[in-house]
């Protein structure tokens, strides 16, 4: 089976991760041959068998169903992905260096390797997320390599920056929102029209524009997601403070066309591969050139507080010293329906409560072996086989990623097993006014559970009579004194 895509071409993908996995085997399935490369001969072999090195639904099946056709192949040379593909495409990764910049040691390893194997013209499309200005240089660094060769072969340079989500990476390639392309090569840009012509529709466009811009869309798109939720998170906890419930505001929010319904979720900060690192890369860029991004720093140390948040909550509940304490966490994830454990908020309270002495059980119906990885040899860290076995004997429940099966459990089951009856539930996923009648002592972000600091409009100070008011009373947050929580917040 196929997608039917007019012309087949010769592709080649770098990187066999979860841009590169995936733009591969939906090429192929758009008919075209491609050669996937990676430089992990373990993965390479896992892929050859048709097995995935993480979980994404529906890739399995895509993998297997393209192995089979002959038209996707797995190689460990660059050269011969190199000779294979018309359309060399870039998808490795960009982490963090030490400075917050996009670490581009893969980048441009595969930029050298293009230039010393390049057999005659070739075009070059960058999926991965990478600087503005990181087009041009890859460009440079392939000339500068086919130079030393004596060779001088035309060359193209796009960038075709990758918006899918984990978790819903095959669906969000083959039905995009938009395709963006950014290049000054003309017929680059005609041929990734080409390419993705079966995927576009009129509410699924294709928008050519500089290369420049183009990577700029990537991070712009990022770091405006992360505002959403790192506003929303603000929004939850002054919601506690004012005994509002998030969850009505967020129905409230949504259903006004200029906002929409999405990444409106308060939580517990948010984690993952992407937003993080880009937000750092961005602002690094921002740094670079000399300009403030008082924005961006917002973001990021707000979302560094929330991702601390269940931490505190915690030492509220049970005190600083969690020696002798078992804690139950639900989800090590950075989001549901994925393994990718990748600056998730999960392992830092892993770590932040192990480093206070409990005892920690936790549960992720996929990224448990992930986690323990990641985790290394931590202290009184264990993974539990199920969501309820987690919970035995535990003082406390902390709900971290949605998993949509969590909230499927019964009140009385996880009474059953908790020694004590707190729950904090980082995502808002669980049904507090079940738990509570199950006589636990259900907490959520930004719910209306919490007593009014402010007080009542009645209790306000009048304005003079006869005089109108200039300006709304002086209205200070206080700060609840009992609260070791608010203080470590706004420290
Ligand atoms: N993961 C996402 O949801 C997502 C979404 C959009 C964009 N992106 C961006 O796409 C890029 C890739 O992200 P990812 O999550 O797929 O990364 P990843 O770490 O999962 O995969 C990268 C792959 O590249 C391979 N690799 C490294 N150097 C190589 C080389 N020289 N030659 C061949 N293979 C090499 C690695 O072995 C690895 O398999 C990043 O820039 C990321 O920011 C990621």
């Amino acid at each position: 089976m196929n997608g039917s895509s007019s012309a087949p071409r010769h592709l080649a993908v770098f990187g066999a991760g979860y841009v590169g996995l995936v733009s591969a085997a939906c090429l192929a399935w758009l008919g075209h041959e491609v050669v996937c490369v990676d430089s992990q001969p373990r993965r390479l072999r896992q892929l050859r068998r048709g097995r995935l090195p993480f979980h994404e639904p529906l890739l399995g099946e895509l993998l297997q169903e393209q192995l089979r056709t002959g038209r996707l192949r797995f190689s460990s040379s660059a050269r011969a992905a190199v000779n294979h593909g018309d359309v060399l495409f870039i998808a490795v990764g960009t982490p963090t260096a030490a400075d917050g910049a996009a670490e581009l040691g893969q980048v441009m390893q595969v930029a050298d390797d293009i230039g010393r194997h390049m057999p005659g013209p070739r075009q070059v499309v960058m999926k991965s997320t990478v600087p503005v200005g990181t087009g041009e240089r890859v460009r440079q660094r392939i000339r500068e390599r086919l130079a030393q060769r004596g060779a001088c072969w035309a060359l193209a340079v796009a960038s075709n920056p990758e918006f899918l989500r984990e978790g819903l990476a095959v669906q969000d390639f083959l039905r995009p929102e938009r395709v963006v392309a950014g290049s000054d090569d003309a017929r680059l840009l005609e041929l990734l029209r080409e390419l993705h012509a079966p995927l576009l529709s009129a509410q699924r466009p294709f928008l050519a524009m500089d290369l420049r811009s183009a990577e700029l869309c990537k991070y712009a798109a990022n770091v405006m997601l992360a505002a959403r939720l790192s506003l929303m998170n603000e929004l939850a906890l002054l919601a506690e403070g004012l005994g509002a419930d998030i969850e009505q505001v967020r129905e409230g929010l949504g259903r006004d066309p200029r906002i929409g319904p999405l990444f409106l979720r308060a939580g517990c900060g948010f984690g993952g591969s992407c937003l993080p690192k880009d937000l750092r890369a961005l602002r690094h860029s921002a740094a670079i050139l000399g300009h403030a991004t008082p924005m961006l720093d917002a973001i990021a140390a707000s979302n560094e507080r929330m991702v601390g948040l269940l931490e505190a909550r915690v030492c509220e509940a049970l005190g600083e010293d969690l020696r002798g304490r078992c804690i139950a966490v639900w989800g090590l994830a950075f989001k549901p329906q994925t393994d990718d454990v990748r600056e998730s908020p999960a392992l830092a309270l892993v770590r932040a409560l192990s480093l206070r002495g409990a005892q920690v059980q936790a549960y992720d119906p996929m990224a448990g072996a992930a986690a323990l990885e990641a985790l290394g040899e931590l202290p009184g860290f264990q993974l539990a086989g199920s969501a309820l076995e987690a919970l035995q004997q535990a003082d406390a429940l902390l709900l971290v990623t949605d998993w949509p099966q969590f909230a499927a459990l019964p009140g009385e089951a996880l009474r059953a097993r908790l020694r004590g009856a707190l729950v904090l539930d980082g995502r808002n996923a669980l049904d507090g006014p079940q738990l509570a009648a199950a006589g636990l002592q259900y907490r959520g972000i930004g719910r209306a559970v919490a007593k009014a600091v402010v007080p009542p409009v009645e209790a306000w100070p009048q304005a003079p009579a006869g005089r109108p008011t200039q300006e709304a009373p002086a209205c200070a947050w206080p700060r609840r004194s009992d609260h070791a929580v608010s203080a470590r917040l706004a420290g």
